[in-house]
């Protein structure tokens, strides 16, 4: 029984729905010399790509914890509530992205226990909430939100009070916990101390003190001297020291590990977004995809020839990815794989080959759904390679080999340079799998030039954007290789620009599809030089006798499309490489035309850790 609000409160089983809240958040805490909350702050805005519906920051000061949190981005919260002025050099932050449960000041993070002297912030999921809410609402315990990440502050002050021990109760705590989580929680008495389990979580070691945060992101601009904690881990920051147990109760070491300096580096310059930034930067990107990893590469080839079965598997964009790779490898590899969707093959994994050998795509790293594939499969005896652009990544770290795509921060949710270098580094694996049949080495720099080419191509892409802007529904058609770009060209048009897209195969336009298409219709057609060309004109055609808008996509103008994208003469195999561009940006200035911020697509996070 915990007292609130002058009265002792009674169990009582409210009969309203508590909704699960499921996120993909930012969580970051602070202990040093430095005034926490602007820090914070700071912190949590490098941090925002991931989750931006609400923000809230929690500081000790004097023996007090102090509490500030709103709905909205951290600039808007931060200069409505003056997050940066709390007292105090500790600190702890959240940034939050909600899929279900309201956007409320009252679900933002921190939750603060009954005796106000703890506040948590938490990144996951806690699938047992429900029953240890009972539980505690049975004690005596007043929730404040609908979130199950409240759970953690009144756990924690329960274990308190019981074992009188503060490393006790946060071990026993997180033992309580099931489900994906970490989190980080602050304590009156100025101890700071964060837990993992199948969520990141990372110690930040500066000059000035310590950080702990879901993301290296959130603390590079300030120390590049990182601890990876492993699951099971728990980090103490008390006094002027710091301390790693398990949720045993038995210290650990884990090495500090020096992380690339090129991380905190994150802004968008000249630029209006990130997103055109990234867009733009692909010229560079598509020649530093794969450098210095030729080995990896070579050996990652040699385990493809050997293996009985091979599996390519992603999300969202790295999905797609996975289909071109599967494409490329029959082709030129003359190898069979099969690509399959990371939220399905979890349901198939325990069934395939003993030996397969399984590819996983992913920028982040972090997916929860590659990452429940990989864990299965590595149970399974699968051997695991991985394409990820964060070399600490959870994925990297479970790999047998892991390939950088070395191409810099993606903060625009919108995956755009990753896609162009996981897929380049999987046109060198094909490459060097048959013995050099692609010849990406010496096409990299006419790749580049047509990259460059591309995105010069702006200003025509701005008036596609402003003609198509009313349009209730685009179908964008390609065949063969082509087919997964298409799928990609749609997927970006859908999230950055909020118009309903489709990618479809060509020549399944008319077992169906067709039947939707009018004159409001319009219509994005790749059509390369190459043997899909005149399959692909003649569906051109088909669609142009029902009156809809066509705009072409290849190398060869016709009178057939209403508007031309040229697209650099190259060998075709570099096609996917070059055809995705145009929809990048399309799809960027459609978001333009609507009004809608395309770094930040609504009800979208950068890296999906949540099931
Ligand atoms: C792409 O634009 C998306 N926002 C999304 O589909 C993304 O590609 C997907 O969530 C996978 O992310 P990952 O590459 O970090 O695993």
């Amino acid at each position: 029984m915990c007292q609130y609000n002058g009265h002792f409160v009674y169990l009582a089983i409210f009969n309203y729905v508590i909704k699960i809240t499921m996120r993909v958040c930012s969580i970051i805490g602070y202990k040093g010399e430095s005034l926490a909350a602007p820090l914070l702050v700071t912190c949590l805005q490098k941090m925002e790509y991931r989750g931006y519906d609400s923000v809230g920051i929690g500081t000790i000061n004097d023996g007090k914890v102090s509490v500030r949190k709103g709905v909205g981005r951290v600039e808007d919260v931060d200069s409505t509530l003056l997050l940066r002025i709390l007292p105090g050099r500790i600190g702890i932050g959240h940034t939050r992205w909600a899929t279900h449960g309201r956007v409320t000041e009252a679900n933002a993070h921190p939750h603060t226990s009954c005796n106000g002297e703890i506040a948590v912030v938490h990144n996951g999921i806690i699938q047992n909430y429900s029953q240890l809410k009972s539980q505690l609402l049975m004690k005596g315990h007043v929730f404040k939100s609908e979130t199950d990440s409240e759970v953690i502050a009144h756990l924690l002050e329960d274990d308190y009070k019981e074992t009188g021990d503060l490393r006790g109760a946060i071990s026993n705590t997180s033992k309580k916990l099931a489900g994906a989580f970490s989190f980080i929680a602050a304590f009156s008495d100025g101890t700071i101390a964060g837990a993992r389990f199948d969520e990141p979580l990372i110690v930040g070691i500066s000059k000035d003190g310590y950080y702990i945060s879901s993301d290296v992101v959130g603390f590079l601009n300030y120390t590049d001297r990182a601890i990876f904690l492993d699951n099971r881990d728990i980090v103490i920051l008390k006094g002027s020291g710091m301390e790693m147990i398990t949720f045993d109760g038995a210290p650990v070491v884990r090495p500090v590990t020096q992380v690339a300096w090129e991380f905190g580096g994150i802004d968008k310059g000249t630029y209006a977004h990130f997103t055109i930034k990234e867009i733009n930067e692909q010229v560079e990107t598509i020649v530093k995809s794969g450098r210095g990893q030729e080995s990896k590469i070579e050996e990652v080839s040699e385990m493809l020839k050997l293996a009985p079965f091979i599996y390519f598997t992603g999300s969202g964009t790295s999905y797609h990815c996975a289909l071109v790779a599967k494409n490329l490898l029959a082709k030129y590899g003359k190898r069979k794989s099969d690509a399959i969707v990371s939220s399905e093959f979890q349901y198939l994994v325990n069934d395939i080959e003993r030996d397969s050998v399984i590819v996983a795509i992913s920028q982040s790293g972090e997916t929860a759904d590659v990452l429940e594939v990989i864990k299965k499969a590595k149970t399974l005896g699968s051997k695991i390679i991985s394409i990820v652009n964060v070399p600490t990544s959870s994925l990297a770290r479970l790999s047998d080999v892991s390939i950088h795509m070395n191409c810099g921060p993606e903060i625009g949710v919108a995956a755009t340079k990753s896609f162009t270098s996981q897929l380049t580094i999987l046109y060198a694996i094909v490459d060097s799998l048959s013995g050099g049949v692609i010849g990406l080495e010496d096409q990299k720099y006419k790749l580049q030039n047509a990259v460059k080419e591309l995105v010069e191509r702006q200003r025509l892409i701005e008036q596609i954007a402003e003609e198509i802007k009313d349009v209730k529904d685009i179908y964008v058609l390609g065949r063969s290789i082509h087919y997964p770009i298409a799928l990609e060209g749609a997927l970006k048009i859908k999230e950055l620009s909020y118009v309903h897209a489709e990618g479809i195969p060509a020549g399944e336009l008319k077992h169906g599809p067709l039947a939707l298409i009018d004159r409001n219709s319009c219509i994005l057609v790749l059509n390369p030089n190459d043997s899909t060309f005149d399959d692909v004109k003649a569906n051109a055609h088909e669609i142009k006798a029902r009156g809809a808008s066509l705009i072409g996509i290849g190398n060869s103008p016709s009178d057939v499309y209403d508007r031309f994208i040229t697209i650099p003469e190259m060998d075709e195999v570099f096609y996917p490489l070059l055809e995705v561009i145009p929809f990048q940006m399309i799809a960027y200035y459609l978001a333009l035309e609507k009004d809608a911020n395309p770094d930040y697509p609504r009800n979208l996070a950068k890296s999906v850790t949540v099931k």
